[in-house]
């Protein structure tokens, strides 16, 4: 299939998707487009954060559910470095994730003691990000309340230009069972084996460069388990989706080393055993490295908007 062919038909698939599942009833929209219109007309840099698993019903009265591993950590931690870089963030959740700022503090904290010396500064941080309000937190748990959401947002997030980036660090589920071959009562147990059909999920950032949000800054995450099928892995899904950031991580190290590739090649973001003992997060250096690029791109589409 050539490019263009393999564009098409994930556009088709991803349309036929969206036709095919009823929107969450609690869709987001009045408050991501004040939000976005607000800090569009400010000129404020936006990042679209998502974060956590996705979860897929395998009935349609759900009892059961396929889960996957994420914690929302990367999500979460990332949030706050965009946040102290300037940025506004609209954080895309899964309900019970890990959460900014509150990851921080213990109950103990919150009820006896006051804030650990350490959580000083991220309480000043949050008070300020309160008082600008540059934070918009989006929840959900199931894969189409997570793709109807994500639609939403960066349709709405296209308003920001090439001051938006997208962050997808979002665990998003492979496969999944469609509604119209969706049990509609709980599977009873008593059988021998179960089996399940899945299908795959069309891969959404097709949609999301070519029509969501095309001007956005978009960063994908590639997580692997095994270092040899890295390297290749990102590099195709930059070729793929030409869009600008890949960040790949294997399962057992991502909390300490990350790859950062870009149509150029790649560099290889560590943290030190000094750093990781003190407490120091790679989060913190995969941000400033995004950070940079990204306005280094958004100066660049300014400078060709004026010429044009
Ligand atoms: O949450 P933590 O415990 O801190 O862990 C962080 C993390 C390991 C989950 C995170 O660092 C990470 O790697 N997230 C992406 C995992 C993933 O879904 O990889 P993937 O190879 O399935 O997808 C690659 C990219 O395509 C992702 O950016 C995903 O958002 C996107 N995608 C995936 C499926 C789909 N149908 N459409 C998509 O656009």
């Amino acid at each position: 299939m050539s490019a263009k062919e393999e564009f098409i038909d994930a556009q088709i698939k991803c349309d036929k998707f969206f036709s095919s599942l009823e929107p969450p009833a609690n869709l987001v929209t009045d408050d991501v487009d004040s939000f976005l219109r607000r800090h569009a007309g400010d000129e404020t840099p936006v990042a679209i954060v998502t974060s956590g698993g996705t979860a897929i019903p395998i009935e349609r009265n759900t009892v059961r559910f396929i889960e996957n591993f994420s914690t929302g950590t990367r999500g979460a931690a990332s949030t706050e470095h965009f946040l102290a870089n300037g940025y506004a963030v609209v954080f895309l959740h899964r309900h019970q994730s890990i959460q900014p700022f509150f990851r921080h503090v213990s109950l103990a904290e919150v009820f006896d003691e006051g804030f650990h010396p350490e959580n000083v500064k991220m309480h000043e941080l949050y008070n300020e990000v309160k008082r600008t309000n540059r934070l918009l937190r989006v929840g959900f748990s199931t894969l189409c309340e997570y793709l109807w959401h994500l639609r939403r947002i960066a349709k709405s997030a296209d308003q920001c230009g090439s001051r938006a980036l997208v962050y997808l660090s979002a665990a998003v589920s492979d496969y999944y069972i469609p509604f119209d071959k969706m049990e509609e009562h709980k599977v009873q147990s008593g059988c021998e084996a179960l089996t399940l059909h899945l299908e795959p999920v069309p891969k959404m950032v097709y949609p999301l460069r070519n029509e969501w949000c095309p001007k956005a800054f978009v960063v994908t995450f590639k997580l692997e388990t095994q270092q040899d099928l890295l390297a290749d892995k990102s590099r195709s899904a930059l070729l793929r989706y030409g869009h600008q950031l890949v960040v790949g991580n294997l399962l057992d190290t991502r909390r300490r080393e990350v790859f950062i590739y870009d149509q150029n090649g790649s560099v290889r973001l560590k943290l030190s055993d000094a750093e990781f003992t003190e407490g120091a997060e790679i989060e913190d250096k995969i941000i400033s490295e995004v950070v940079t690029r990204h306005r280094h791109f958004h100066k660049m589409k300014e400078i060709i908007g004026r010429e044009q």
